[in-house]
């Protein structure tokens, strides 16, 4: 069984404030865990404490049932892809897959079986006698998770696999890595990436650690769950931004009145009244909240749930289009139809459902929200 659990796991270096700060996770055997977060948020150093390319500063690690803590790299049960491959370049594709194992002195015919069993679930059997030089990108990070694969080890570590391809390939490779991760019944993932495409689509489950201005909680969990509850269920302002695309817009508002329905907010500047179907308890009249509605939920059209702007920008992408709008209380991004008729310089009405709304506090701390069912399409 290989599970994954971490307990108080810290990192610093030197007298810098740590950059992984008291990560408590249990990832479950046959996971696939997305490790999310802006660049410099501690990802990768999480990720290579779990392969044993780094130590602990604090906290305990367990692989199944063994604590490794303080157990070698090689002695760990885990393989790891690097965004840079890193391939041996004198050796041909066979030899690259097959080094690991031959370090282990694993049978000739073993080997032999290993390898060209990878290769051909990586679609690399024309490949096997050429030199890394003579490949493109794609095919050399699929020799790299072909070296991986190999070892049959109950963890899988990826660090950004696909940042080097292009977005073709990329969507292509992502694909892929889904499917193996079906055919190891038994293999867990740790998955690390920036980008929240790679993490909604991949992801069993996704960790979104802190980063920026807010030194208190950089490297921290921001928050651990399901794709899809990080994206209905923020529990800050900060995860809230960070998922979905484009990203949630967000409003300065006051709020004005407390009911069981949710909370009645004043919008900035604009003075339009809100109702958002949210947790109202403990908030006070003259409040300053953050009133945020994803562009996808926004509505065109006028009524008492609606605020007024004007198109700055229209996008056109094919299949829809996102009408960028500014209003006092900030510039808004609402998803319309492909053939919708505003242009820039309109104004406009934006109808803001109150199911669809959520709220934050002065910290950033999310309301929670009253309506429990799913947002109407
Ligand atoms: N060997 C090191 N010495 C000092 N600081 C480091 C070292 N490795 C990483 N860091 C710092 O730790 C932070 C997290 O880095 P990293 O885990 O690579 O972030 P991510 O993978 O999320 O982009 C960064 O601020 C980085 O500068
Ligand atoms: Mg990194």
């Amino acid at each position: 069984m290989a599970t994954i659990q971490l307990s108080g796991v810290s990192k610093r270096y030197g007298d810098h404030p740590p950059v992984v700060r008291s990560v408590d996770l249990d990832i479950g055997h046959h996971e696939f865990c997305v490790f999310l977060g802006p660049s410099g948020c501690g990802k990768s150093t999480l990720l290579r404490m779990i392969a044993g390319l780094e130590e602990l500063s604090e906290g305990e690690l367990r692989i199944g049932s063994r604590v490794v803590t303080d157990v070698p790299a090689a002695q760990r049960g885990v393989a790891m892809v690097f965004q840079s491959y890193a391939l041996f370049p004198h050796m041909t594709v066979f030899e690259n897959i097959a080094f690991g194992l031959k370090i282990a002195k694993l049978p000739k015919a073993e080997i032999e079986r290993r390898v060209r069993d990878a290769a051909s679930s990586l679609q690399l059997e024309a490949l096997l006698d050429r030199h890394p030089k003579a490949l493109s990108g794609g095919q050399r990070q699929r020799v790299a998770i072909g070296r991986a694969i190999v070892r049959e080890p109950g963890v899988f570590l990826f660090d950004e696999p696909l940042s080097n391809l292009d977005a073709a390939l990329r969507s292509h490779t992502r694909v892929e890595i889904a499917r193996l991760h079906q055919r190891f019944a038994d293999a867990s993932v740790v998955y690390v990436t920036h980008d929240q495409v790679e993490a909604m689509t991949l992801a069993d489950r996704i960790v979104l650690l802190h980063a920026g201005a807010d030194m208190e909680r950089h490297g921290s969990v921001a928050q651990s769950g399901a794709p899809l509850d990080l994206y209905h269920h923020p529990k800050s302002r900060f995860v809230a931004g960070f998922i979905g695309s484009p990203r949630m817009n967000f409003m300065d508002a006051t709020v004005d009145a407390v009911d069981e329905d949710g909370v009645r907010v004043t919008l900035a500047q604009g003075g339009e009244s809100i109702l958002a179907c949210v947790e109202g308890r403990g908030l006070q009249r003259g409040q300053p909240v953050t009133l945020g509605v994803r562009p996808e939920h926004l509505r065109l059209g006028g009524d008492d749930q609606s605020i007024a702007c004007a198109t700055v920008l229209a996008e056109r992408l094919g299949e829809h289009s996102y009408l960028h709008a500014d209003h006092a209380a900030g510039t808004l991004v609402a998803k319309a139809p492909a053939d919708s008729p505003i242009g820039v310089g309109e104004r406009l009405r934006v109808h803001v459902p109150p199911q669809a709304c959520h709220l934050f506090d002065a910290e950033g701390v999310a309301r929670r929200r009253l309506a429990l069912a799913p947002v109407p399409a």
